[in-house]
């Protein structure tokens, strides 16, 4: 165990005595920082962003700075209001309905924004989908969703299998020429700036997310309007959010970050929110950080991995004083990225646990607590966290188990979509059980240990091995195939596929990266396996499930412990 500690530094005044807060925090008291708690009129969308541009103070203030190659705008509050609003009309024009799905597929934009907020001021349940997927990726969740309208692109809508989509009944096209589908710019232009918003309920659904499991196609995680609270109070003492921020989080909205964070927590703090298109590269990113003067910056270890192996000159070239905190998600952060942060920004970086499933911070370190490299922290006010047995008994400290968390937080997803037996599944005894496996030292601080399903981690993105699998088999030349996620240095994991051939196919160079090829263009560029190993046959259970734990443990010459179900 590591008990090496760095101190603590200035933080939110109320984090400074974290136990005396833990102890008296009260999620009800935090909902007074809503409109809502005093006319009952509820909508995130209204907080996040309407609110402040009906204030003569803020109104004027940057909402969104966007920034992309060859792209660079600037949104106030009451821009953002305005072009939510157009959008909202355009979908109502178009007898789009609360509780609708209404799917974007998209890259990050300043259109992204004006439709994602014009979905939830209608009552709608927005689907945001990661530009990268692919066509089978891209069925999968419009037809589980039964999405009704989709807005995207012209390029990207040829990976959608429209007519293979009996419920998808409208499309709306950014950056068309206008001649197909619904113009969001025509559309935009004639709509007026004025929309009544849908008033719901805080258990109304606002956003499905799709993620991956072990087995089967991805789930749609269903959250609801109430989350607001938690992004509201997470990005305040987490985040360490104050008026004046400038923020970025570098996670795309077609992932939860992307939306709790790259959206939500900014905005309903009321807080400068910078979203940078384009690709990754350490240069841009340090160019970011010093053009815009971000102070508060939030992203992921695959990412500061590769700003680490980028070299020390690097950020020396740009002028990084702005920041003032600096925090990770989506994987370990290993003790020795944040060394590099400290000599890199003389920052630590704070690393944050949740999951889709949870809408929003659990487990965190917060900038006025002492944090040990290695730990991910420990509970948000108003959470309770524990490492429990598979029946649910809370263990002692320093024991191994499930990483739980008491039912009932505000985030907390409130279904799965149409798989009510899924969602059940997550809890036991009142905890809902998440899948990782963790201890917790004397102090308190969980320490993550990995994941227990067969589920993928690969840059911060959770794979399910299913579908990988799925799709590799649907190649000419596959057989069987069994995927798992092999550690790696920079990534986290890599995807690792076991395959056996058809007949009359021979081993080659050449079949191997078009198989890759195949998975690359049927799913995705980071569901492709990075190395594909042909075997003459995939280990199975007597009841046929693939054992990827075996695959796991020949991979890494490890004991392959109980194989009594093992087929011959
Ligand atoms: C899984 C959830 C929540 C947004 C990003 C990922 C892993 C997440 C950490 C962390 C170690 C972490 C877990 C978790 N994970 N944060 N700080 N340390 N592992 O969301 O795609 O739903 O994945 O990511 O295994 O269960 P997600």
């Amino acid at each position: 165990m590591d008990m090496q500690t760095i101190t603590a530094r200035a933080g939110n005044p109320n984090m400074e005595n974290y136990e005396e807060t833990y102890k008296k925090f009260n999620w009800d008291d935090v909902k007074e920082n809503f409109s809502w708690s005093k006319t009952g009129l509820v909508n995130i969308a209204y907080e996040a962003i309407d609110k402040h541009a009906e204030n003569p103070d803020k109104k004027n203030q940057a909402a969104l700075i966007y920034t992309a190659p060859g792209r660079e705008e600037k949104l106030t509050f009451e821009d953002l209001k305005r072009t939510s609003n157009q959008f909202a009309n355009v979908l109502k024009d178009h007898d789009v309905e609360k509780g609708d799905r209404v799917f974007l597929f998209m890259p990050r934009s300043p259109e992204f924004y004006a439709a994602f907020l014009g979905i939830l001021k209608v009552g709608a349940i927005a689907g945001p989908l990661f530009e990268a997927f692919m066509e089978q990726a891209v069925r999968d969740r419009l037809e589980d969703s039964e999405a009704s309208m989709l807005i995207t692109t012209p390029e990207l809508l040829e990976r959608v299998p429209v007519s293979e989509l009996p419920d998808l009944e409208k499309i709306v096209l950014v950056g068309g020429d206008g001649s197909q589908h619904i113009s969001f710019e025509k559309e935009m232009e004639k709509a007026s700036e004025d929309f009544e918003i849908e008033w719901v309920d805080l258990e109304d659904g606002m956003l499905l997310h799709y993620t991956s499991g072990s087995t089967g196609k991805p789930k749609g995680v269903y959250h609801v309007h109430n989350a607001m609270i938690q992004h509201y109070q997470t990005g305040k003492w987490v985040l360490d959010l104050k008026e004046d921020d400038i923020y970025w989080c570098t996670a795309d909205p077609g992932w939860v970050t992307g939306t709790s964070y790259g959206i939500f927590a900014p905005w309903l703090n009321g807080v400068t929110n910078v979203i940078r298109g384009g690709r990754f590269s350490p240069d841009d990113w340090y160019g970011t950080i010093a053009e815009h003067n971000i102070s508060v910056w939030y992203s992921a270890p695959t990412a500061f991995r590769k700003l680490l192996s980028a070299g020390e000159e690097v950020p020396k070239k740009h002028d990084l004083s702005s920041l003032r905190h600096v925090l990770s998600v989506g994987e370990p952060l290993n003790p020795e990225v944040i060394s590099w942060g400290l000599k890199a920004f003389n920052l630590r970086i704070h690393d944050t646990w949740w999951m889709t499933e949870t809408g929003a911070m659990l487990i965190c370190n917060y900038p006025a607590m002492d944090m040990r490299p290695g730990s991910m922290g420990k509970p948000f006010p108003g959470i309770e966290a524990a490492i429990v047995d598979n029946e649910g008994n809370e263990l002692p400290a320093n024991q191994m188990g499930n990483l739980a968390i008491k039912e009932g937080w505000p985030s907390m997803m409130r279904a799965i979509w149409k798989n009510p037996g899924k969602f059940e599944s997550y809890f036991i005894n009142g905890w809902y059980v998440s899948g990782d496996s963790a201890y917790q030292d004397e102090e308190g601080y969980f320490w993550f240990q990995g994941r227990l399903d067969d589920v993928i981690n690969t840059s911060g993105e959770r794979v399910g091995p299913f579908e990988v699998e799925s799709k590799l088999i649907e190649h000419e030349a596959v057989a069987e195939a069994g995927v798992i996620g092999k550690p790696d240095p920079e990534r986290g994991e890599i995807i690792k596929a076991f395959v056996t051939l058809r007949e009359g196919y021979t081993e080659s160079d050449e079949l191997l990266e078009d198989i890759r090829q195949f998975v690359k263009k049927g799913l995705s560029a980071h569901a492709a396996p990075r190395e594909i190993e042909i075997k003459d046959s995939i280990p199975k259970t007597r009841s046929g499930k693939i054992m990827r734990r075996l695959l796991k443990s020949w991979e890494l010459g490890l004991p392959t412990g109980d194989t009594s179900t093992l087929e011959e």
